[in-house]
């Protein structure tokens, strides 16, 4: 079957802006994208740009956007991109500097992995002491499966408005340190506190991209929801996405139920000038209608929630 594939193209120093080209293969039986693109290359357009190595999805590196969605080229089926799309499209990762074609600009990626110290900090151990890791103590929840291949901070929505974001991918690796149990106790807390500013762990969305696109299955969303309950349990509970999740709690406690109107000064916190930053919106939605009596009474049946809440505590 011979197959059309539309790939775009850029070379910054001589194209004004990307372009699309489209090129023509015979496909054989098991055909992946980056056996396409390595054909294309040697037999049509030696100037093609891409990067790969492992061609086993282990080393990451020809990440790229095929049909829409960030993908591994080397465990992506021609035929079954095909079938699903009726065409094959491939596009560099977005919101990462085209180098050209479709390798892009990795440096902010690693910058940010390199930013969150990805080592284990076990200062106070000697230097002969216990370093491996004790058996069947480390829960990592998969995030050492990373390969480093960038497709989630591709995805990320919140990287896509603010490329300081840390990212999916740092904040994961992030969280394998913090779930370390050989790292000092004033280590984790110093990491868990340096992600506790803009463009760290409360910055996600939680919107689920980086989840559906890994390619393997390191879930890192749920990496930073992790980070968050440890930053939690560590007394780190003023910042607003924190003071969110305590509020949230602490109301469904009380009323079993959501207070709407109780919900905007939890997350303000104990600061005057937070509350006066808000207080016009909640003048206006007054106004409106739009506020809930904040003096509704508790749901029947509260002790239960409040019983189901004390059991997920423990
Ligand atoms: S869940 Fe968070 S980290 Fe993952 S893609 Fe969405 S905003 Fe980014
Ligand atoms: S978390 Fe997944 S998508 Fe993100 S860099 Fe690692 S392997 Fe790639
Ligand atoms: S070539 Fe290594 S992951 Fe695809």
């Amino acid at each position: 079957m011979r197959l059309a594939f539309t790939i775009r193209r850029y070379h910054p120093e001589l194209d004004a802006a990307p372009h699309d080209e489209t090129y023509r293969l015979d496909i054989t039986r098991g055909m992946t994208v980056l056996d396409a693109l390595i054909r294309i290359k040697n037999e049509q357009d030696g100037r093609l740009t891409f990067r790969y190595s492992c061609r086993s999805a282990i080393c990451g590196s020809c990440a790229m956007t095929i049909n829409g969605a960030e993908k591994l080229a080397c465990r992506t089926s021609v035929r079954k991109e095909w079938e699903r799309h009726g065409g094959i499209n491939i596009e560099p990762l977005r919101h990462l500097p085209v180098l050209k074609d479709l390798a892009v600009d990795m440096r902010s990626f690693w910058g940010k992995v390199r930013a969150i110290e990805p080592w284990v900090r076990a200062d106070h151990l000697p230097p002969t002491g216990p370093l491996s890791l004790p058996a069947g103590s480390a829960q990592f929840h998969n995030v050492d499966a990373c390969i480093m291949c960038g497709a989630c901070v591709a995805a990320c929505t919140v990287h896509e408005v603010d490329q300081g974001f840390l990212g999916p991918a740092a904040l994961a690796k992030a969280y394998r340190f913090v779930a370390d149990p050989r790292e000092d106790s004033t280590a984790r807390t110093a990491r868990l506190g340096a992600l506790q500013g803009p463009t760290g762990m409360w910055d996600c969305t939680r919107c689920n991209f980086c989840v559906e696109v890994c390619p393997k299955d390191v879930k890192p969303m749920e990496a930073i929801i992790r980070l968050r309950r440890a930053a939690i349990q560590a007394g780190m509970t003023d910042t607003g996405g924190a003071r969110h999740v305590v509020g949230f709690r602490d109301l469904i406690a009380r009323f079993g139920r959501l207070n709407e109107a109780l919900m905007p000064l939890k997350v303000v916190g104990p600061s005057l000038r937070r509350l006066l930053h808000v207080l016009p919106l909640g003048i206006r939605m007054l106004l409106k209608g739009k506020v809930p009596n904040p003096l509704h009474p508790p749901i029947e049946g509260v002790q239960h929630v409040r019983a189901l809440l004390e059991r997920a505590r423990r």
